[in-house]
């Protein structure tokens, strides 16, 4: 296996929106997270992913952009974040900007330009196309289903329509044009100058659209209203996607050696090494949502295995990928996928030990380390993120009450990654001395960093101690994954091994004690115990039969 930076990494990502507000006006900036990289430091990751801080109305958070060179002014501005770069490459972490290449704000001055006229020398960077019957060009739906749920919208100045797969604040940008493709070439040039280290790639499967922007013949779905139907294929890995993407390679990536990690929408185990495999030159790797998704609230150790099992066909073949559950677009993994209101930290820490020990990059998300939880706002109106609303305004277009809506709608609402972070037990959990851009979660008093600090053991801590096992252990990076005990229906067991080693990783995926006989082979081997998620438990491998709630073991064969 080549040996790359982003493969020993373990990368954290920063909605900057929610990590620290220095200057008391309810929204975080880049000052605060200056005052919090010693935690991040003392954590142990090695590379932040920045969500988009870039100079934007804000309408999705910043994935809407208005200047792609300037930092929003209520983050903080370019010096700031410089500083802030310089002051994470002095403690030997790298930084990752989130580039939206799919689309910008229509605050953008290209955008602004754009819609002027049809002659306008920026009229190509967006898709722009006449009215058909006098309705809009198709009947492709909008991801965020706002308005009447149509993926365009009509302009008057020009009487054209724009194509939004987003918000109708979100135009999407061109890559037929080459002009568009060169300013962005240049823009990405800009930023590794500054010394960023690599990028993120927003949606960059939906960079090319189907020619001709044909109806699309698909069923609506239960939230698509008005005839109008979301259908990811008809803009999602389209024919062509490939050569733009392979021409930001030949443009920038691969002239600077930057890292680059693609948000990996419709990319699953067939279709991934297209984009990633080296000789293509395409990425470095792309993050998939095959194991967690917005919409999967649960987990089972099958779907684990099976899975992982997929993905180690594609590292096999020259790929790689990341180990996540939750980002900012999900809600939280230990709501999800662990038994946040029984065992929120055992839970948490053995999540952590899978997403950890299996072959990728782990990318953590904010508050993942202290065990976050989701949180239920009574009313829509304490929501913010564009899906939560447009799903809710469908269903109540369809009959659903309020109520109905917002018990349907909070388990996977991306407003649950987005609450203010929890530094301790005071007022908005320490996160401002205003008042927060969105609502706290009423958790912050047991649940925050200080109390897993003072703690013994918490899951900081934890977090810390797997996080370490990444650079002293060779075999979490490069070895091959073997899972025992694969029928078990509570009990995920697997191997890693290369040459220099082997581990072995023991959970229990429930609430409940399980019982379970592990192979003869192992049991004769002699393995040591380096990590452990119930510090009074013997380890198993000893004979211990009966496995607690959610307990967690590595070990390291003698
Ligand atoms: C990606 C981002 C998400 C955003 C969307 C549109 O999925 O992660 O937050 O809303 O793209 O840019």
């Amino acid at each position: 296996m080549s040996k790359q930076w982003w493969k020993e990494a373990v990368v954290y990502e920063i909605y900057c929106k929610s990590f620290c507000d220095s200057d008391g006006d309810g929204i975080g900036d880049l000052k605060g997270i200056m005052s919090k990289l010693p935690v991040l430091k003392d954590l142990g990751i090695n590379c932040i992913w920045f969500a988009p801080i870039y100079t934007s109305p804000q309408v999705d958070n910043g994935y809407d952009v208005a200047d792609y060179r300037n930092i929003d002014p209520a983050y903080g501005t370019i010096d700031d974040f410089k500083t802030l770069l310089d002051m994470a490459h002095s403690m030997d972490i790298r930084v990752i900007m989130d580039m939206v290449l799919n689309h910008s704000s229509d605050e953008h001055e290209w955008f602004k330009e754009s819609r002027k006229s049809k002659d306008n020398p920026y009229r190509d960077y967006y898709i722009w196309q006449p009215p058909k019957n006098g309705k809009a060009p198709n009947n492709w739906g909008s991801y965020f289903r706002e308005g009447n749920g149509s993926a365009w919208e009509y302009d008057a100045q020009t009487g054209e329509y724009y194509l939004h797969q987003y918000a109708v604040k979100m135009p999407d940008l061109n890559w037929e044009c080459e002009a568009l493709r060169k300013e962005i070439y240049a823009m990405l040039h800009w930023w590794l100058d500054l010394g960023v280290d690599g990028f993120r790639l927003d949606v960059f499967t939906r960079l090319k659209k189907t020619e001709g922007f044909p109806d699309t013949t698909k069923q609506p779905g239960p939230l698509d209203r008005n005839g109008f139907i979301v259908d990811t294929s008809m803009c999602t890995n389209v024919k062509g996607i490939h050569e733009i993407i392979h021409g930001l390679h030949t443009e920038v990536f691969g002239p600077r050696g930057c890292m680059t990690v693609g948000e990996g929408a419709n990319v699953d185990d067939t279709n991934v090494l297209d984009y990633i495999l080296p000789e293509r030159e395409e990425l470095n790797m792309v993050y998939h949502f095959q194991l967690a998704h917005r919409a999967l609230l649960s987990m089972t150790p099958a779907h684990f295995r099976n899975v992982q099992t997929k993905w180690a066909n594609v590292f096999a073949k020259g790929g790689w990928t990341v180990q996540y559950m939750s980002n900012h677009d999900s809600a939280r993994q230990v709501s999800c996928y662990g038994d946040a209101e029984n065992y929120r930290e055992a839970s948490a820490m053995l999540l952590a030990t899978l997403l950890h020990t299996t072959p990728g990059t782990p990318f953590v998300y904010q508050g993942e380390e202290i065990g976050m939880v989701n949180v239920t706002y009574d009313s829509i109106d304490d929501y913010n993120c564009c899906y939560t609303k447009g799903d809710y305004h469908s269903m109540i277009q369809k009959g659903s009450s309020r109520k109905e809506a917002i018990k349907a709608l909070a388990p996977r609402s991306r407003d649950n990654a987005r609450t203010p972070y929890q530094w301790d037990d005071t007022e908005n959990a320490g996160f401002t001395s205003g008042k927060p851009w969105i609502k706290t979660n009423p958790t912050y008093k047991e649940i925050n960093l200080q109390a897993d600090l003072n703690a013994e053991n918490s899951i900081f801590k934890y977090y810390k101690e797997v996080i370490a096992l990444r650079k002293t252990h060779p075999a979490i990076i490069e070895g091959e994954l073997q899972f025992l005990l694969s029928e078990h229906p509570h009990a995920i067991v697997y191997l890693r091994k290369c040459e220099a080693e082997t581990l072995l990783v023991i959970a229990n995926y429930r609430s409940e004690a399980t019982t379970v006989e592990l192979p003869d082979e192992i049991k004769t081997q002699k393995w040591q115990r380096i990590l452990s998620n119930y510090k009074n438990t013997q380890p198993s491998i000893d004979g211990r039969k009966e496995w607690m709630p959610w307990e967690a073991e590595v070990y390291v064969l003698a």
